[in-house]
């Protein structure tokens, strides 16, 4: 697959969906990525179950009865250029969490909107998503079962709803990061102990999708590099992992870190989790994404030009311009052709002007020249 530019729009959890149906403004939240040059535009994180989701407002992909809403925003990329992409998930123990602006933490009977209420929770162990959180239920192996083919379920579904991308959710702390992390896994059944027992069902589940995917369609594992506490996985762990899914038959790897452990104990800054992804990427010898404060097309093609990764993934800057790509492309290389057609053309003749006019120097908001 060719995409346009090695610029992602990373997953965003928008919690604005009821019964994980996406509407208008999905179609709207991500179509103006696609409207922005952006190369690949990743769906937000989907419950593969109702019981998977994070919070009530998060997207799903449970029921054929989701796929209609997102073939709708599927045909929208496509129609302005960008291949489309979806994050398939599983919260686990930080399942029935609230909406970030209603509080932080899980659900409670107490401060449940009305007719959310909380819904109980697994994960690989008995060990709470943090101190106040419920305890989950540790899957049977019967149960895992069922998680994974939810997942195969789900991944059926985005091919119908005519997605380019899938991308596994094995970060951030969420189910199958549950598995992989010794701080979340305490199983003793051959799903946890060693790194290899660990790493068993996420392979397991990601080995499914695979096989339910496409050939020709690129699949997506994300993972955390490390987690936040030094405690917990390391990049050896992450390198052993990415070298399993490469062997699978994963395209890319999304090298992200964190959500398990409190708070990141690492170093912070302009694009603190690039030299994981540098790390992956040699390693393994998979191709890799990075993500974490990439704020700048300079940046963005640095991480590209030095081999850290083959994408770069942008969220928080993509809230704040949805025109990160094509800026990107007329600051690096003066082009307007990423910019649709309807704006890029007419954005280089009033730019040629301007560059007449130079910058406007106020506080007159008249400022003329002689036509010419
Ligand atoms: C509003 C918001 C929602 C997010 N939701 C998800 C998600 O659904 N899945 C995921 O893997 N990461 C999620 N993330 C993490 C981002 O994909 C990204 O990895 C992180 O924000 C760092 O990149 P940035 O510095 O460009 O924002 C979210 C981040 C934000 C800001």
């Amino acid at each position: 697959m060719t995409l346009r530019n090695r610029l992602a729009v990373a997953p965003m959890c928008q919690y604005s969906v009821t019964d994980g149906f996406v509407g208008d403004y999905h179609l709207v939240h991500l179509g103006r990525f696609a409207l922005g040059g952006f190369g690949l535009v990743l769906v937000e994180a989907t419950g593969v179950t109702p019981e998977g989701r994070i919070s009530h407002g998060d997207v799903g992909l449970w029921s054929d009865e989701h796929v209609p809403g997102l073939a709708r925003v599927v045909d929208f990329l496509h129609a302005e250029g960008a291949a489309a992409g979806i994050q398939l998930a599983h919260a686990g123990a930080k399942a029935s969490s609230l909406r970030p602006w209603d509080g932080s933490g899980p659900v409670t009977e107490e401060n449940a909107r009305p007719g959310e209420a909380p819904w109980p929770t697994v994960s690989a162990s008995d060990v709470p998503a943090g101190p106040g959180w419920p305890v989950p239920h540790a899957l049977s192996v019967e149960e895992l079962a069922e998680v994974r083919d939810a997942f195969v379920a789900a991944t059926r579904r985005a091919e119908a709803a005519g997605f380019d991308v899938v991308e596994v959710h094995a970060a951030h702390g969420y189910l199958l990061h549950q598995f992989l992390s010794p701080l979340s896994n305490r199983r003793t059944d051959g799903y946890g102990g060693s790194r290899e027992a660990r790493m068993r069902f996420p392979l397991e589940v990601v080995e499914a999708v695979r096989a339910a995917w496409p050939e020709e369609k690129p699949l997506l594992v994300r993972v955390s590099a490390v987690d936040g506490s030094t405690e917990g996985l390391t990049i050896e762990d992450t390198v052993a992992f990415a070298r399993e899914l490469r062997t699978l038959g994963v395209d890319v790897v999304d090298v992200s870190g964190g959500g398990l452990g409190g708070g990141w104990e690492h170093p912070i800054g302009y694009g603190y989790q690039v030299p994981y992804a540098a790390t992956v990427r040699e390693q393994a010898g998979i191709a890799t994404m990075a993500v974490g404060l990439v704020v700048d097309a300079r940046q963005a093609e640095a991480v590209v030009a030095t081999g850290a990764a083959d994408l770069v993934g942008i969220a928080r800057e993509a809230q704040d311009d949805p025109n990160f790509a094509v800026h990107a492309a007329r600051e690096l290389t003066d082009a307007y052709d990423t910019y649709p057609v309807q704006a890029g053309p007419r954005l280089a003749s009033r730019d040629r002007l301007l560059g007449r006019l130079g910058p406007w120097a106020g506080p007159d908001p008249v400022q003329v020249v002689q036509a010419s």
